[in-house]
């Protein structure tokens, strides 16, 4: 059985004060029944980390370069997320995509080298608007994943995000019967290219406006483990909502 998991991502979002948050949020879930990833800026990793005690929430990196050390200026290496205290980084998504021309040949660079570091990749894929209305959402998605996904790649460290580009921050979300379509045809692939024992226990998480709101609903979808969360992670109150709307659909 996969455990679900819930995964939030502060992007360019979070001082330090705003640590309060996650304050609250691991007092208020103090045993949670699904695995927790909070991904704060990476000027927030090493303060985050230090506030979890031995509270199970992970935290995660929002980028990472491909490289392990070297003349990069102002980039971020795995290892230096890894020593910071993530256990994890959200690679590819796409505002990353967008705003920094990353290719899925980059992304794939990214996700070897976190593997390398013991970092879990949670990966990115979504079509745009156009895309879907030209009806290429399978094509696009089976692209990114094929070439966004390093071979090295196992149950324990592969999470794939599905995020349609146009439910992100714009409160739009797919049908549940569309979500469903895309995660089915994500882990039929994930089978078929890592066998049965990667391509079922690597997780899969449905990003793009999800709320308090929705969160059950979502939920309820075959193949869907969890949930990438951006707004709605910023804040305790919304976040722990959505939480518990996952921890409910486990039982
Ligand atoms: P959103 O962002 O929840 O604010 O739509 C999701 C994401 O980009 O990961």
């Amino acid at each position: 059985m996969r455990r679900k998991l819930a995964a939030g991502n502060w992007k360019m979002n979070g001082l330090s004060t705003d640590l309060a948050e996650l304050d609250r949020l691991i007092t208020r879930h103090a045993a949670p029944a699904v695995d927790l990833l909070l991904c704060p800026p990476a000027t927030l990793l090493a303060a985050a980390s230090a506030r979890l005690g031995n509270h199970p929430l992970l935290i995660g990196g929002q980028d990472c370069h491909a490289a392990a050390s070297g003349a990069h200026t102002g980039d971020i290496s795995a290892s230096m997320l890894a020593d910071a205290g993530a256990r994890a980084v959200i690679l590819g998504h796409s505002e990353r995509r967008q705003d920094h021309e990353e290719t899925d040949q980059m992304v794939r660079a990214k996700a070897r080298a976190a593997h390398a570091a013991g970092l879990t990749t949670v990966i990115c894929l979504g079509e745009s608007l156009d895309e879907r209305e030209a009806a290429n959402t399978l094509d696009i998605i089976g692209g990114q994943l094929s070439a966004s996904v390093p071979d090295n790649s196992t149950g324990e460290n592969l999470v794939i995000a599905y995020e349609p580009i146009w439910a992100i921050g714009s409160g739009l979300t797919p049908t549940l019967d569309q979500i469903g379509e895309v995660h089915d045809f994500i882990r039929t692939r994930l089978e078929r290219r890592f066998g049965a024992g990667v391509g079922r226990s690597a997780r899969l998480l449905y990003g793009g406006s999800v709320k308090p709101e929705n969160a059950a609903e979502i939920f309820t979808i075959s193949n869907v483990d969890g949930a990438l969360v951006g707004g709605a992670s910023l804040t305790a109150d919304d976040f722990s909502a959505i939480i518990t709307a996952l921890e409910a659909s486990t039982t």
